[in-house]
C-alpha cells in the first residue's frame, strides 16, 4: 500500500512529494531502483547479484510534477537488532545538491523510529565519495570496516 507522508519545498523552491511502502514491489518507484542499482554496478560502486529480496524492502520516492525524482529503500533485516538499513538512495543527476537526499533521509528516520528502530546503518562503496560525505552529513559514523580477498 502507497502511503502519502508529505510535501516539501526543495532549494529551488518547487515542491517534492514524498511518497512510501513497506515493499518495494509493484511500486511506481521500482524501475527507477533497478536503473540506479544498474549504475552502481556499472561504475563499479555496486555488487552485480541481487542484493535485496521484495519483502524486506521498504521505499520512499519522491515527486515533482508526478515526475519520480529520487529513491530512498532501506531493508529490515537487521531489525531485531533495531538497526534499519539504507539498501539504496538515489537523486536523478537533473535533480541533485538541492537538498533532496537529505529530506527522504529524515523521513527515513521518522520510519525508522516509527519500526522502534535505535539506529540506521548503510553500506557505502569507498571509491563513492559523494555518497561518503552525504553520509557523514545523514550523521553515520564508521562502525566497522569490511574487508574482503578476492580469490
Ligand atoms: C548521494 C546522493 C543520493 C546525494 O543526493 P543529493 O540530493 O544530491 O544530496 P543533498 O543535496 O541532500 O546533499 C547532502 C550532502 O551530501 C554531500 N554532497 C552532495 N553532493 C555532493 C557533491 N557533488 N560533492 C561533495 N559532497 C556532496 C554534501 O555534504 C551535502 O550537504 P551540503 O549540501 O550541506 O553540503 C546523489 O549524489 C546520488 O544519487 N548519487 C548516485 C547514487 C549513489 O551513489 N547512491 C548511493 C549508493 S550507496
Amino acid at each position: 500500500m502507497i502511503e502519502n507522508l508529505s510535501q516539501e519545498v526543495i532549494k529551488d523552491g518547487r515542491i517534492m512529494v514524498i511518497k512510501h511502502s513497506s515493499s518495494i514491489a509493484f511500486t511506481p518507484a521500482f524501475p527507477f531502483f533497478l536503473r540506479q542499482v544498474a549504475e552502481l554496478i556499472e561504475n563499479g560502486h555496486g555488487s552485480a547479484f541481487t542484493s535485496w529480496d521484495d519483502d524486506t524492502t521498504g521505499i520512499i520516492w519522491g515527486e515533482i510534477d508526478d515526475k519520480i525524482v529520487a529513491i530512498f529503500a532501506y531493508h529490515t533485516d537487521q531489525i531485531k537488532y533495531k538497526i534499519l538499513n539504507v539498501s539504496l538512495t538515489s537523486v536523478d543527476k537533473e535533480h541533485r545538491g538541492l537538498g533532496i537526499h537529505t529530506i527522504l533521509n529524515s523521513y527515513f528516520e521518522m520510519i525508522a523510529k516509527r519500526l522502534g528502530c535505535t539506529g540506521t546503518a548503510a553500506t557505502v562503496h569507498p571509491n563513492n565519495t559523494i555518497r561518503l560525505k552525504s553520509a557523514e552529513k545523514d550523521g553515520l559514523k564508521i562502525a566497522y570496516h569490511k574487508l574482503y580477498k578476492r580469490l
